[in-house]
């Protein structure tokens, strides 16, 4: 072996070890700049002696020339489909099924498997490489897409080890994960292309390109869950641990398969995966049991097209088909206006749904969503059901175009769209009604006051009825009012006054995110407690720029909580709840890890000109890292920071022994250098 193809070979090696680390066991061994170093040097390499290039060269995965249509491959064994179980009862009479035709009477064990959402793959590897790739097709039939496999880094290209048959058809599922969707997605809308549906149709659509340079940009992955020919080595005679052998030969398997015992293990399976679901990165729409036996699955053989030894859980779908009957315009806490469509109930992500969100008119025009249209909706976990698109094939002549109404449609006031902004608003703010039960409703939930017992239905009536018209009034409440009201009793209304009263104690964090400042959650809320020290007062008179200094507060949120601050109404009404109704809290103490504590306990003193910031901005900085700052000098001052022109404060310090910082010490204290 010359020294350039040892070094060739070499380098294949390694970077075929961080494929495998990184994109089958998920978990990469070294930096990408390292990997794109090794892969420039091969290439580099490769380049000075073509003729060492081989196909299965980590470099090869990507092919020159775009096909005009794609092969036909037969099927040496037919990929077959899966029988369908969709409840406890059919599932007991597959087992039931399995269990009478071997005539066993113990309890069977099955592989349990997720079943994934993509498309099926048929890979041949022929003496360790990979050699042809086909779609599923109508199952004895399928296409060539062996160019476009070869482009999943996930798929090796040629097998590790050598214990694999000579020729192994491993089989799987070929999918684009949650997260490389929503990316895909947002390229898409940048570069103003068309974004797909769902991760399904994106993985479709990537694996069908007849340019595999294109596919190799979409981020296409595989599982394998099966094999199809095998010939000349022997597998193992569990399914389980032939997925195990998979593993060893560097393919990808997914690491939720499991063996379990009889319809309760199937069952326990089942309801464990369907927990983890919305949690996983791929999606996924039942549960696969199979036979785990291999002789076994033998005896059990086929019906029709569908094995009789597995079968497939599904879940309840995500994704129904539905008609609009109506849309009607809903006015948030916060005035947004969202059209909601008024659906035609179906069945979907386990409960019937009859409205669905279109989130604002941006997304009412890209989706071309019309009254009367037949759409696709989705409800998956505990998201709000939304139209996800329109099935155009089957628009009706009349559907009729949605319009943002002019007026609220609960207080007639103007309805705006700030240009750029998607979202349309009420102006009326606390006025309109919509608006002042979301903001009550807001500040009684449990993250916010958490007033246990003022519900929404509650709120609802107590606003009607003009018995709470402001936060204050929920103070102003007493037992006679509260027990005259629907399903209200006397005991109900002490409890409640007894929560309003209990609430009053609450934290700062809670309190900020409760005033329902546009786009101030419970995240900001913290923040904004932390960096202005638990005093409100300084939070109240912050202005944008020294808003900005809080972490994660932007330019936007600084104007929302700067314009909510200035407005005399709420200036008021704050100082209300907290002088005059007693709202109070406490301030936590410092666990001496984040950056607030670092100056905790020290004093620091400002005099003279800074040239970099003004005073102010450095007394933010200051008592951002915990640091207190005050008027005056004494001997227990930590330190005087003196700009340019300090006077008489220079002259105390000296004569106290108090530490005096210029500007850069003052500036690598706060690490502003
Ligand atoms: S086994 C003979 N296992 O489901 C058994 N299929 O209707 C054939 N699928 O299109 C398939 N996850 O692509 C099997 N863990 C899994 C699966 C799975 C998804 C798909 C498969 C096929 C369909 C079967």
């Amino acid at each position: 072996m010359t020294s350039a193809t040892k070094k060739i070979e070499t380098l294949r090696a390694q970077i075929r070890k961080h494929d495998y680390s990184y994109y089958v066991l998920d978990d990469p061994s070294i930096p990408d700049a390292e990997y794109d170093r090794l892969m420039r040097e091969l290439i580099k390499l490769e380049q000075q002696a073509p003729d060492l290039i081989t196909p299965d060269s980590p470099t090869q995965r990507v092919s020159g020339t775009p096909l005009d249509a794609f092969k036909q491959v037969k099927h040496i064994v037919p990929m077959l489909s899966l029988s369908n179980v969709f409840s406890i009862e059919e599932l007991e009479a597959f087992n039931k099924r399995v269990m009478d035709k071997l005539g066993v009477d113990k309890p069977i064990e099955y592989n349990a498997e997720p079943k994934l959402d993509g498309l099926a793959v048929s890979i041949v590897y022929k003496n360790g490489q990979l050699v042809q790739a086909a779609t599923r097709g109508d199952g004895a039939t399928g296409e060539d897409i062996t160019e476009n496999v070869r482009t999943i880094r996930s798929v090796p290209l040629r097998l590790e080890g050598k214990s694999a048959p000579s020729i192994l058809e491993v089989r799987g599922e070929v999918f684009i994960s949650k997260h490389g969707f929503a990316q895909m997605n947002e390229n898409a809308r940048k570069h103003g292309n068309k974004e797909f549906v769902n991760p399904r149709n994106a993985a479709a659509g990537s694996l069908r390109q007849l340019d595999a340079k294109l596919t190799a940009q979409r981020p296409l992955e595989m599982f394998c869950y099966g094999v199809g020919q095998v010939d000349g080595g022997k597998l193992s005679n569990s399914h389980n641990n032939m997925l195990k052998q998979l593993r060893t030969w560097g393919l990808r398997v997914c690491p939720l398969v499991e063996l379990v015992k009889g319809v309760k293990g199937c069952w326990d399976y089942y309801e464990k995966i369907h927990q983890l679901r919305d949690q996983l990165d791929y999606e996924i729409d039942g549960i696969v049991y199979k036979v785990n036996n291999k002789t076994f699955q033998e005896q059990l053989g086929f019906v029709s097209r569908a094995p009789r030894w597995a079968t497939a859980h599904k879940f309840p779908a995500q994704e129904e088909i539905t008609t609009i009957n109506e849309v009607e315009f809903q006015v948030g806490r916060t005035g947004a206006i969202t059209p909601v469509a008024k659906l035609e109930p179906v069945f979907v992500g386990g409960v019937t749904v009859s409205n669905a969100t279109l989130h604002n008119m941006d997304e009412v025009a890209r989706k071309d969503v019309r009254v009367g249209d037949t759409v696709i909706i989705r409800r998956a976990g505990d998201v709000i059901p939304e139209v996800v698109k329109v099935v155009l094939e089957r628009r009706v002549k009349g559907a009729r175009k949605i319009k943002l109404p002019k007026k609220c449609p609960q207080c007639s006031a103007e309805i705006v769209r700030v240009e750029g902004e998607a979202v349309a608003r009420c102006i009326a703010g606390f006025v309109c009604p919509a608006q002042r039960k979301g903001a009550l409703k807001h500040y009684a939930s449990r993250n916010a006051m958490d007033i246990e017992g003022l519900g929404d239905k509650l709120i609802d009536q107590l606003v009607e009825q003009k018995i709470v018209e402001n936060l204050i009034d929920i103070y102003h409440l007493d037992e006679a009012t509260l027990s005259n009201l629907d399903r209200m009793g006397t005991k109900s209304a002490q409890n409640l006054l007894a929560a309003i009263e209990k609430s009053k104690m609450t934290e700062m964090p809670k309190f900020i995110y409760g005033l329902g400042i546009r786009e101030v959650g419970e995240a900001t809320a913290l923040a904004l407690a932390e960096y202005f020290e638990y005093d409100l007062a300084r939070l109240m008179h912050a202005d944008e720029e020294a808003l900005q200094a809080v972490p994660d507060v932007g330019p936007v949120v600084a104007g929302h909580i700067h314009q909510f601050f200035s407005h005399q109404g709420n200036q008021q009404l704050v100082r209300t709840l907290c002088d005059e109704i007693g709202i109070s809290w406490t301030v936590p103490e410092s666990d001496g890890n984040s950056s607030v504590s670092q100056l905790s306990g020290n004093s620091y003193v400002l005099t003279g000109t800074l040239s970099s910031m003004s005073r102010d901005q450095a007394s933010q900085l200051l008592r951002a890292k915990g640091g207190k700052v005050v008027s005056s000098i004494s001997k227990n001052t930590t330190a005087l920071i003196a700009g340019e022109k300090a006077g008489s404060k220079l002259a105390k310090a000296e004569k106290l022994g108090v530490p005096v910082l210029d500007e850069g010490e003052f500036l690598t204290l706060v690490d502003m250098e």
